[in-house]
């Protein structure tokens, strides 16, 4: 994807899982990756390393997103190193489960300030920096944003009332910034992986009832890999996707298609 080298791409939780494909993937595509993260400074230098042995461009960064200090001074780093940005992927997440009569408000603030405020913040910041890119007699896109949320931004899932919460918040977040910046070219999206082998739910798979559990969810029929969700990514901040804002992809061999009614109705 031509469009995408050289291009300044900041991804947040990119240490590990999804986050780290995608940060991989950007880089095999040209770009300058900014590998954000928040405790796991080796993963986030294997990360770089892995990108630069293949001839690419990477720096980790370390920041708390769900913090709006730590937001503000991660863009401005990034604009006293680069002088901008292209493309953020808002990628980082979390889970806390709980019963919902036993979920504290510990609980629901921990997913909340990681898997919606933290989105806000990011798409905040860039948002900012992408309009001081923008000039109005330009027919380019002054930057573009893909936001990495789930398929549980639609299915409800017991045990998760505030993951749920924060994915259906932030799709409808990522919507209203999308109408409120199109005017500008600038393009928000998302994707809504299913079940992605990650270590967000790798013990769920090693478990053979619950890994069978899991895969009757899935009509295609395999658990879905870290690269499905990076070649997503990569293509919708492409300019390939120049025309295409305010929409989210969803990944997930079909989770969506409420498997069990293959089986009768
Ligand atoms: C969750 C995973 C889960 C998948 C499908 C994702 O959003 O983080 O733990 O396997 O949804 O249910």
């Amino acid at each position: 994807m031509q469009s995408l080298n050289n291009k300044i791409v900041l991804i947040t939780g990119a240490a590990t899982g999804i986050g780290k494909a995608v940060a991989l993937r950007f880089g095999q595509e040209g770009s300058h990756v900014i590998v954000n993260y928040l405790d796991r400074k080796d993963d986030a230098e294997a990360v770089t390393g892995a990108i630069k042995a293949q001839g690419g461009s990477a720096v980790r960064m370390q920041a708390d997103i769900s913090r709006e200090d730590g937001v503000v001074s991660l863009f401005a780093a990034i604009r006293n190193q680069f002088g901008g940005l292209d493309v953020l992927v808002n990628n980082a997440g979390m889970q806390q489960d709980s019963d919902f009569i036993d979920m504290t408000l510990d609980d629901w603030n921990a997913v909340i300030n990681v898997d919606l405020t933290g989105h806000f913040l990011c798409a905040r910041e860039a948002a900012r920096l992408f309009m001081q890119q923008s000039s109005e007699d330009s027919e380019r896109s002054p930057g573009a944003m893909v936001f990495i949320t789930s398929v549980h931004q639609n299915i409800p899932w017991s045990r998760r009332a505030n993951y749920c919460a924060a994915k259906a918040g932030a799709a409808m977040l990522m919507k209203t910034v999308a109408q409120e910046l199109a005017p500008y070219k600038i393009r928000v999206n998302a994707i809504a992986p299913g079940a992605i082998k990650t270590p967000i739910n790798i013990e769920n798979f090693r478990d053979p009832e619950s890994r069978n559990k899991i895969m009757r969810k899935i009509p295609y029929g395999r658990p879905g890999k870290v690269e499905d969700i990076a070649a997503a990514a990569a293509w919708l901040a492409s300019d390939e996707a120049d025309y295409i804002t305010g929409e989210t992809i969803f990944v997930d061999g079909g989770m969506e298609l409420f498997a069990d009614f293959a089986h009768g109705g």
